[in-house]
């Protein structure tokens, strides 16, 4: 089958390129297709006709989606109706890679795919409406909810601590809030077996157990030997402009139910790190 892939030049856009053989893959940047402009889309869709369309393509920078709202929506929830209705119009399939900060967080059970959206930040509530709005221009569409996503060859959180330690025989990482880390190479073989199996609804999909930022970096350090010292602080001491969600762990019963499993997140660390070396060697 053909797949065209918006946002393949992000973190899970080079995993889905670099995972994805045995079909037709065509992937672009934001400057072959904006998704903000609806010629660009329909265009692009037209020019590939796909099976599949997967949306990976996002403002995904948190808070500056609170201080730039006007193109949080732009993007995240206007660049998903444009992607939507070419789809529509094309007779494609389409998956949506989505988040768990559609969530506020105050539940401490993991979140069900059909929990209540209550998002409490602009980047959750421009998600949030574009959920809503595609379902209603496409309501066999595959919406796949995943968390804390990181990998190599983007701007992620293990990274940040990786090259912090480097530097700091001591860091402070909040310890109050808690999800669930997932590597991008492993998302992308969920999302591949997502579009083969024909899948549709909301699905969430995040590697196995939960953590917190602090508990997550204590782990990277670990496994990468380094001397540094993570020290846990709390939210209230480390202020951002947007705020997140203080438990956003996703239920894996929706993946689950479509046969497919990801293993525990500590044990993607290590493949991560080797990834990442490997990326610096070849620079
Ligand atoms: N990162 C996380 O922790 C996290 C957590 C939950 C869900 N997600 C979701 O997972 C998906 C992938 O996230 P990611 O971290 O891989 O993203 P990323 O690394 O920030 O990459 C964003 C991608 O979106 C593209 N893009 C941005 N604005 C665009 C526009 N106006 N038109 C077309 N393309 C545009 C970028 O293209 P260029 O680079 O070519 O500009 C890039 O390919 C997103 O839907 C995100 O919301 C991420």
């Amino acid at each position: 089958m053909r797949v065209l892939i918006f946002g393949a030049t992000g973190m899970l856009g080079k995993a889905l390129m670099r995972r994805w053989s045995g079909d037709e893959v065509i992937g672009l940047g934001s400057s072959q297709a904006d998704i903000r402009v609806p010629e660009q889309v329909s265009s692009a869709v037209r020019q590939a006709q796909p099976a599949w369309i997967v949306l990976a393509a996002a403002y995904t920078d948190v808070d500056g989606c609170d201080i730039n709202p006007s193109v949080a929506k732009a993007v995240n929830t206007q660049g998903a109706i444009n992607v939507t209705q070419a789809a529509a119009e094309a007779g494609a399939r389409l998956l949506f890679v989505s988040t768990d900060y559609v969530f506020d967080g105050r539940k401490t059970t993991a979140y069900e795919a059909d929990d209540p959206r209550q998002p409490i930040n602009v980047y959750g509530k421009c998600k949030a409406e574009a959920e809503e709005r595609i379902v209603g221009i496409l309501p066999g569409c595959c919406i796949a909810r995943t968390s804390w996503l990181f990998g190599p060859g983007g701007k992620c959180f293990p990274d940040t601590i990786l090259k912090l330690a480097a530097t700091r025989p001591e860091i402070d990482v909040v310890n109050d809030q808690r999800g669930c880390p997932t590597y991008t190479f492993d998302l992308a073989d969920a999302i591949i077996k997502l579009c083969r199996s024909g899948a549709c609804g909301i699905i969430h999909c995040t590697n196995s157990g939960e953590c917190t930022w602090y508990e997550f970096a204590a782990e990277i350090l670990r496994h990468a030997g380094s001397q540094t010292q993570v020290r846990p602080t709390t939210s209230e001491r480390f202020v951002r402009p947007a705020e997140r969600p203080k438990y956003s762990a996703l239920s894996p019963a929706s993946l689950t139910a479509c046969g497919i499993s990801m293993r525990d997140w500590q044990r993607t660390v290590p493949d991560y790190l080797q990834q990442r070396a490997s990326l610096s060697d070849e620079a």
